[in-house]
């Protein structure tokens, strides 16, 4: 018996307890009343559960309506082309940036014309914009002035798809999915074959531990699935892009938050990824990028330095002081 109902007999029953002093009732009219009432508190209950059932959906539907409603800020014009065959020669050109709601500009006049195949790093202090820099070329945001184009073509004339099609991201937080180690590297080309993605992971140096896994490809992870490490999981999302096989790449932290040992192998199978292919890194540890062929030093005014780590070390300037607080 609910409260509900346990208060309404105590009220009906004290009631009727009352009206039989008073004698207005008798005790026979008073048990027939009180077999009624119980048949009729049930059927007000459940209008009662439902009422409350019904609001709670109701605006649990509104806030989904409401996600549904948002537009995407950034969209396809209505002549984009594909992005098709591409080389990976990358240029900003006098790229300004600025995030919406901020007053500040992240970016001013940063000018730069990558070569496809190349490998750059890109240093400075935290917050400076590097992260930024990187979200621009996929078309995340924006650019506020100036334009960023891949082989000549601005990137705000080609579909985002194809451009995106394009760009491999391996990040700090891997996101895995519910699901099987198998789907989870597909995710990358999702009508890849299975030799396919088994090659991938290959490439990524996580066959090995994946064979291992208690059902080896077809293993579950996400929530209540085994427990990957940081290694593995980055592993994991090298092997998606491998699968992907984009010919621009971007590595933000990719290794930052991982212990020395997996950091290696790691640092391995990234290398073999951006072997020709145009690779920005963004490291934490200065010593991971030392041999790019060029490295950006990103400061508030722009590009400040840029050269090999031989060329900044002998200039003694922000390279080298970051590089002798960091090591
Ligand atoms: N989504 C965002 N909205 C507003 N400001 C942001 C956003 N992301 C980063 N910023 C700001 O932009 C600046 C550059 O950030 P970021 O590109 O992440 O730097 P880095 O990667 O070099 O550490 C920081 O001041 C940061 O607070
Ligand atoms: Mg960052």
């Amino acid at each position: 018996m609910t409260a509900f109902t346990l208060l309404i007999n105590i009220a009906v029953i004290m009631a009727g307890g009352v009206l039989m002093a008073k004698k207005y009732v008798d005790v026979s009219d008073f048990v027939t009343f009180l077999l009624y009432i119980n048949i009729f508190t049930d059927p007000i209950r459940t209008l009662i559960d439902f009422t409350e059932q019904f609001q709670n959906g109701y605006s649990g539907f509104e806030r989904f309506v409401e996600i549904l409603e948002v537009e995407p800020d950034i969209e396809d014009k209505p002549d984009a082309v594909e992005l098709k065959d591409v080389k990976g020669n990358i240029r900003f050109d006098d790229v300004s940036f600025k995030y919406k709601d901020s007053a500040h500009r992240v970016l001013r006049h940063i000018n730069l014309d990558v070569k496809a195949g190349s490998y750059v790093a890109l240093v400075g202090s935290s917050g400076g914009g590097k992260t930024t820099l990187c979200s621009l070329i996929p078309r995340f945001y924006e650019v506020t002035n100036g334009s960023i184009s891949i082989d000549g073509k601005d990137i705000r004339d080609v579909t985002l798809k194809s451009l995106r099609n394009n760009i491999g991201i391996v990040q700090q937080d891997v996101y895995l999915f519910a699901g099987t180690v198998y789907d989870n590297i597909l995710y990358g080309k999702p009508d890849a074959t299975r030799e396919e993605v088994i090659e991938a992971a290959k490439l990524a140096n996580a066959h090995e531990f994946i064979e291992g896994l208690p059902n080896g490809y077809d293993t579950d992870i996400g929530q209540r699935g085994v427990k990957l490490s940081g290694g593995q999981k980055q592993r994991l999302s090298i092997a998606r892009v491998f699968l992907k096989n984009p010919p621009i790449l971007i590595f933000d932290e990719a290794t930052s938050a991982l212990d020395n040992e997996s950091e290696n192998i790691v640092k391995e199978s990234l290398e073999k990824l951006a072997a020709n292919r145009t690779t920005f890194v963004i490291a934490h540890r200065l010593s991971t990028i030392k041999n790019a062929e060029r490295i950006l030093v990103l400061t508030e005014k722009g590009i400040e330095e840029s050269g090999t780590h031989d060329e900044l070390m002998a200039k003694n300037g922000i390279y080298s002081q970051l590089y002798k607080w960091t090591r």
